[in-house]
């Protein structure tokens, strides 16, 4: 199971809407054939190392796959229907499928025939492999992920001239990992002024970008055309989020002559970020990595607007005027798991 889950992540932020997926396939407890979904419309893990192997499984093969074999007709046929056909005796599963047309029903299906059916190998893991797949399958709305580096007195920004990155490397390449993972990343107005941000993915290999997001509810940016979001090779993939009825003429049309999209939402205010989110829903938007400063950050947390927390916590002290902990803003209900990055430490979780 461990090998079939680093297999699903060799296709890191390339699934969506589907999730990631990894298959290994023993035969007397040697692996003699792997596979992965790649993305979607291709074909299922399994039916990849059903390819891989080429042959008929012998009698003892067991397949061990990251996630319930499917059960239904999608893009591409029931893999149950694949595992039967190849005379499959034992299956052994990480996590059950949260798509409620499968839900274990692909288990049970296995099982009616004779199958033997193992769970909840490594379950954990493979649950949070897809964490935006199974928000997104369960609720048809996008993960919302706040992401904040802070330092240990809980500051967004460091003192004047301590410069800007309040994490180390390790934490930094974690973040661009995220921006892999995610079909999106949004970060405010004011800080796309302040930081003037890429939002791609650089860490390794080829440089890549998702969707990205400007909230901006008074459509601030208008005009600043020597933002990179704005100008860059991927200057295509922003969108500015912003209020229709704060939307002057001349603003909206300075975007559309630089080329750049706007969601001129209806709302207000207060309702801004909901608006948003089911704009998303309609438009397929999995999830969004909110890259958020301290008021747009102690807003989300105050209002429980996201739904995963990623708190970068670094062993250095900030700026005042930069605090994410408000009076309001808590953290009793979130399910929190911590670990170490170089000097810093990485708290995430969801909003139970
Ligand atoms: N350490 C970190 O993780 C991190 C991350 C990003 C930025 N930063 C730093 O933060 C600094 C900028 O601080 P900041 O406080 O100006 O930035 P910010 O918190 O990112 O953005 C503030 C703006 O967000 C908007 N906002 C607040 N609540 C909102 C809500 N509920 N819905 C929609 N929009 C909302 C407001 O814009 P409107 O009122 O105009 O609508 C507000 O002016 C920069 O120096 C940057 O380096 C740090």
């Amino acid at each position: 199971m461990r090998r079939a889950l680093e297999l699903a992540r060799q296709a890191w932020g390339r699934t969506h809407p589907n999730p990631m997926v990894g298959a290994v396939i023993t035969e007397g407890g040697v692996v003699v054939a792997e596979g992965f979904h790649a993305q979607v419309g291709e074909p299922h893990a399994e039916v990849m190392a059903f390819r891989a192997l080429g042959r008929r499984p012998a009698a003892d093969a067991v397949l061990h796959v990251t996630l319930e074999p499917c059960c239904t007709h999608g893009r591409t046929p029931p893999c149950v229907d694949a595992i039967l056909a190849a005379g499959i005796r034992t299956v052994v599963v990480g996590a059950t499928d949260p798509n409620p047309t499968h839900a274990g029903k692909g288990l049970a299906m296995l099982r009616a025939k004779g199958v033997a059916v193992v769970e909840g190998v490594l379950r954990e893991e493979c649950e949070q492999l897809n964490l935006i797949f199974n928000h997104w399958i369960t609720t048809g709305s996008p993960l919302l992920a706040l992401k904040i580096a802070t330092t240990l007195d809980g500051k967004l920004v460091l003192s004047p001239g301590e410069g800007r990155a309040v994490t180390g490397a390790e934490a930094h390449a974690d973040v661009h990992r995220l921006r892999r993972l995610f079909p999106a990343v949004a970060v405010s107005a004011d800080t796309a002024l302040a930081d003037n941000p890429r939002l791609t993915a650089r860490n390794t290999g080829a440089e890549s970008c998702g969707l990205r997001f400007v909230l901006d509810r008074h459509f601030k940016t208008a005009g600043r055309s020597g933002l990179n979001l704005f100008q860059d090779h991927y200057r295509e993939r922003t969108i500015v989020v912003g209020l229709g009825s704060s939307a002057k003429k001349a603003d909206l049309s300075w975007y559309e002559a630089e080329g750049i999209k706007v969601w001129s939402l209806v709302g207000d205010e207060e309702s801004f970020l909901e608006v948003w989110a089911e704009r998303c829903s309609q438009e397929k938007v999995t999830g969004v990595l909110i890259e958020a400063g301290p008021r747009l950050a102690a807003s989300l947390l105050g209002a429980r607007s996201v739904h995963y927390l990623l708190a970068y916590v670094a062993p250095r002290t900030g700026d005042s005027a930069s605090p994410v902990w408000h009076e309001g803003v808590d953290l009793a209900g979130w399910a929190m798991r911590t670990s170490i990055m170089g000097q810093d430490a990485l708290f995430q979780g969801f909003l139970g």
